[in-house]
């Protein structure tokens, strides 16, 4: 026995065995319990994985209880302040920042990708223009896999490199078609002329008509927001892509089943809650109401876009984008509108009321990500796809780990069978009512 290990005993029978205790560079480590059931006859029950690492990764490291994150070491504050979402891209997926050559092939490569077929437009134009863009963005996403037969080996390194260039690249053109789509007007071409947000923002904002200047506030405060949602280490949404992907299946359908996981209010949809609720509170003169509703023990309210489930003392990402949401909301003169006006002293009564301060429930980043949105006259339903365009650099590296990983098995996760043991089939005419 050496010393990392723990021994499990079994004290209904005395059966115990020893296990490896593996040590991750920082962070927690775990009881390597894979021969758990060869050893004991035992599983482990963990609903949620709270206590589970599913993988070994180099990606992202969080601390939540530091509010530490770091993309491949880099700690978040460096890559918001110096970075791109294009050169943060291509940190997490290949895991060392480009040299000036490696950034201007990726950022052509990326570039030469950014139309989509012209038969995948009609597929767009075949939804009911009230659909909801997630459910649009579930659908196209899922269909590239249609379009790109052969390159579908996921095997291949310049095959899986190929999907994951063209899902960065595809990404926002589809995002920008289906909510000019569901707006009616007509779709914007990509343009190679411009940086990634920039274009996002021409597709989603120009018009023929009309000449369209990108402002560079706006773009800046849409650039943080990605790279602060770049990746997140193992959350629901990035698991489904490990998850699904461990059968083999194509990125395409592995990026969709991440965006359909995204998709849920508990995990993408906090930042149009905050809206949400800005809006149901409409009068500054109502927040102390709300207020003390939240801090009612026998009301179940809660303030949306406060407090996070892993930082506990501060959110890093909430910092940095705090003053990109003060710099926007100056630049385009909104502080004045009711619902910034609410926000705004919301955060002063959250960073000041003692309930707040005590239980470390500051304004985290989907306060500010919700009010840089709205001040961006992005629609709420477009909120969470304007994640999941962030979120699609730190599925695809995950998923390219994931592939190469000798350890990685299919996901097969086991139960605790709570049904009933065994019985005999009943003929329908014996059955009782
Ligand atoms: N408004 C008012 N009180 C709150 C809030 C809130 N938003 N959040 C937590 N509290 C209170 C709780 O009532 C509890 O008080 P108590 O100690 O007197 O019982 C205390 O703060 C601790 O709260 P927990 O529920 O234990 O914290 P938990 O980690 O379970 O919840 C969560 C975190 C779910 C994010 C919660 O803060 C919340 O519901 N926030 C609003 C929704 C939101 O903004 N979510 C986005 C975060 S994204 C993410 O976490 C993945």
């Amino acid at each position: 026995m050496t010393d990392n290990t723990v021994t499990i005993t079994d004290n209904r029978n005395g059966a115990h065995a020893d296990f490896d205790i593996l040590d991750p560079v920082v962070g927690n480590s775990c009881i390597d319990v894979r021969q758990l059931t060869s050893k004991l006859g035992l599983f482990t029950y963990d609903p949620g994985f709270q206590a589970t690492a599913s993988c070994r990764s180099d990606i992202t490291y969080i601390d939540g209880d530091e509010g530490i994150l770091r993309y491949r070491g880099y700690p978040i504050e460096q890559l918001a302040e110096h970075s791109n979402y294009l050169e943060t891209s291509y940190l997490l997926m290949y895991g060392e920042l480009p040299s000036a050559e490696q950034y201007q092939t990726f950022k052509t490569s990326i570039k030469n990708h950014t139309i989509v077929h012209e038969s995948l437009m009609q597929f767009i134009n075949g939804f009911h223009n009230d659909a909801h863009p997630m459910a649009m963005m579930v659908g196209v996403v899922g269909a590239l896999s249609a379009f790109y037969h052969d390159s579908l080996d996921i095997n291949d390194p310049k095959h899986r490199d190929q999907c994951a260039h063209r899902l960065l690249a595809k990404l926002p053109t589809i995002a920008a078609l289906c909510f000019r789509h569901a707006m009616g007007q007509p779709p914007v071409y990509p343009s190679n002329e411009l940086g990634y947000i920039e274009n996002l923002l021409n597709m989603m904002f120009s018009f023929p008509s009309a000449e369209y200047h990108v402002s560079p506030i706006a773009a800046r405060a849409l650039e943080l927001i990605f790279i602060l949602h770049a990746d997140h280490e193992q959350n629901a949404s990035t698991s489904t892509v490990r998850l699904s992907s461990s059968s083999g299946a194509n990125p395409y359908a592995c990026i969709a089943a991440g965006i359909t996981s995204l998709w849920g209010p508990a995990h993408g949809g906090a930042n149009e809650a905050v809206i949400r609720m800005l809006e149901e509170i409409n009068d500054p003169g109502e927040i102390q109401n709300y207020v003390s509703r939240a801090k009612d023990k026998d009301d179940n309210y809660r303030l949306m876009g406060f407090g996070h489930r892993i930082y506990k003392n501060h959110d890093p990402r909430a910092t940095i984008i705090r003053k990109a949401a003060n710099d926007l909301l100056d630049e385009l003169e909104t502080i004045n509108q009711p619902l910034f006006e609410i926000a705004k002293q919301l955060e002063r009564i959250a960073l000041e009321d003692d309930y707040f301060v005590e239980r470390n429930l500051y304004p985290n980043v989907d306060f500010y990500s919700g009010i840089i949105l709205k001040a961006l006259d992005i629609p709420l339903n477009l909120f969470t796809v304007v994640f999941a365009m962030a979120r699609t650099a730190g599925w695809i590296s995950q998923w390219s780990e994931m592939i190469v990983d000798q350890e990685q098995r299919i996901g097969r996760p086991r139960q605790i069978y709570t049904g009933i043991e065994n019985r005999n089939y009943v003929d329908i005419s014996n059955r009782g009512m």
